[in-house]
């Protein structure tokens, strides 16, 4: 399949740059650029040829089509979002005792009020273990294809039962503990009560992961660009517009597409020229795959900007180094600077306001003396 996967984009890359060389490029891009268009198509000579016939009658490519505005949820077929789940799924988001010592929520890696990220390279978890992943963001995130760098949770309901008993991160011993101290506190088993109304024992491991993933179904940041696609066309400037175009003819577009710009595939990085000193062996290792060696989830670009440092391993610090090594990497193309700094100027437009209402750290429950006690072993 991946083989098949990297072969069929190869084509997509080709015709997105041909259609740059055959209409966009030539007329108002300058002469360099067009060189460089030209540059990658001449090695994969049968898919250049079949193109030219389509040309003259193309009309104007409008980017926008590449992409979806953000839905206002990103809703799920088995965890309907209520009112109730999701205020129950925020205190749990931000709630510290269901880690081992007491010191650390979802929100201490995935900071909410910081784009969903702690800008660190890696997290620090229980006694400041760190593991050797980046903490990715949870705005945007519960639309992906599947959860993880590398895919491995299918949906944000199975991802947040991990962290909680990952030992490097919150290093709870089991399930049990965990209802125990939420079953501890009789305003959690009254949330849970009205966010699962039919069941007759709600506090569940299930039901916990059911409410945060219903609260993190609304972390969505519509932005500029959003409006921009519903048609309002005075809200980007010309150079993020011009960082539009460049972005879809470089090709970024055909990983990083739609609503999301991103997280809906797998790639690998270093597709077209081996990515320096990669260690991590990302999908593989979960499908057991060889072909899928390398390969992570293509990332959402959403809020790109704030959510540094990057890759699934946060090697890369600076955004404009990140795109000028994509172009690379991925594509074979080398930008100009003036080219990345347009695109960075796009992916800006991205960043939309936070949902400071939605976001609010709860006020959580009261320990009672049946609360286990905080272990810092
Ligand atoms: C100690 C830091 C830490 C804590 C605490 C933590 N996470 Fe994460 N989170 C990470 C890291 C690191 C990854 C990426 C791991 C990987 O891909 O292998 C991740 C991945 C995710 C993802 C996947 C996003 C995507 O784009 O694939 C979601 C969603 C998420 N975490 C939500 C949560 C929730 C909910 C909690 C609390 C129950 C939580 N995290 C607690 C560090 C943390
Ligand atoms: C062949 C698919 C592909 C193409 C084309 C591609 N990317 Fe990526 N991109 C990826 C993958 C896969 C990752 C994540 C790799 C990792 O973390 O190890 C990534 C990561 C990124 C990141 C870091 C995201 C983060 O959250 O850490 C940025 C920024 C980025 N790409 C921008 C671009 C831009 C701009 C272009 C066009 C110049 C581009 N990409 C072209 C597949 C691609």
């Amino acid at each position: 399949m991946t083989r098949w996967m990297t072969v069929a984009l190869a084509g997509l890359m080709v015709a997105g740059c041909q259609k740059e060389g055959g209409e966009a490029a030539p007329a108002k891009g300058p002469a360099s650029k067009a060189a460089a268009t030209q540059a990658a198509p001449e090695s994969k000579a049968p898919a250049t040829e079949a193109a030219p016939e389509s040309k003259a009658a193309a009309p104007a490519v409008d980017y926008r089509k590449m992409f979806q505005a953000l839905p206002d949820d990103m809703p799920s077929g088995t965890n309907p979002i209520t009112e109730e789940k999701v205020a129950l799924g925020r205190m749990l988001y931000f709630e510290k005792r269901i880690s081992k010592n007491h010191d650390i929520s979802c929100n201490s890696c995935h900071d909410l009020a910081k784009y969903g990220v702690d800008n660190e390279a890696t997290s620090p978890g229980h006694k400041g273990q760190r593991g050797d992943r980046n903490s990715p963001t949870v705005y945007n995130a519960a639309g992906h294809l599947a959860q993880f760098w590398d895919g491995r949770a299918a949906d944000v309901e199975a991802q947040a039962k991990g962290p909680v008993l990952n030992p490097v991160e919150m290093a709870m011993p089991d399930e049990a503990k965990v209802l125990e101290v939420l079953s501890s506190m009789p305003e959690y088993v009254e949330a849970f009560k009205k966010a699962f109304p039919d069941e007759a024992e709600p506090v569940t491991y299930d039901n916990f992961a059911r409410a945060v993933g219903a609260f993190e179904r609304k972390l969505v940041t519509p932005s500029r660009f959003d409006q921009y696609l519903k048609g309002d066309d005075t809200v980007l400037t010309n150079l993020e517009k011009q960082g539009l175009k460049l972005y879809v003819e470089t090709g970024c577009t055909t990983c990083h597409n739609g609503a999301y710009l991103g997280g809906m595939m797998y790639q690998k990085l270093g597709l077209v020229k081996a990515w320096p000193e990669l260690k991590d062996e990302g999908r593989s290792k979960v499908t057991g795959n060889e072909a899928e060696k390398y390969f992570f989830k293509v990332p959402s670009l959403r809020n790109i900007a704030k959510t540094g440092p990057y890759l699934h391993d946060g090697s890369v610090k600076d955004l404009k180094t990140m795109v000028s090594m994509m172009a690379e990497y991925q594509l074979g193309r080398t930008l100009e600077a003036s080219d990345v700094e347009a695109i960075v100027a796009f992916l800006e437009s991205t960043t939309g306001p936070l949902p400071l209402d939605y976001i609010k750290a709860p006020e959580l429950p009261k320990s009672t003396d049946k609360t286990p006690k905080p272990d810092p072993s």
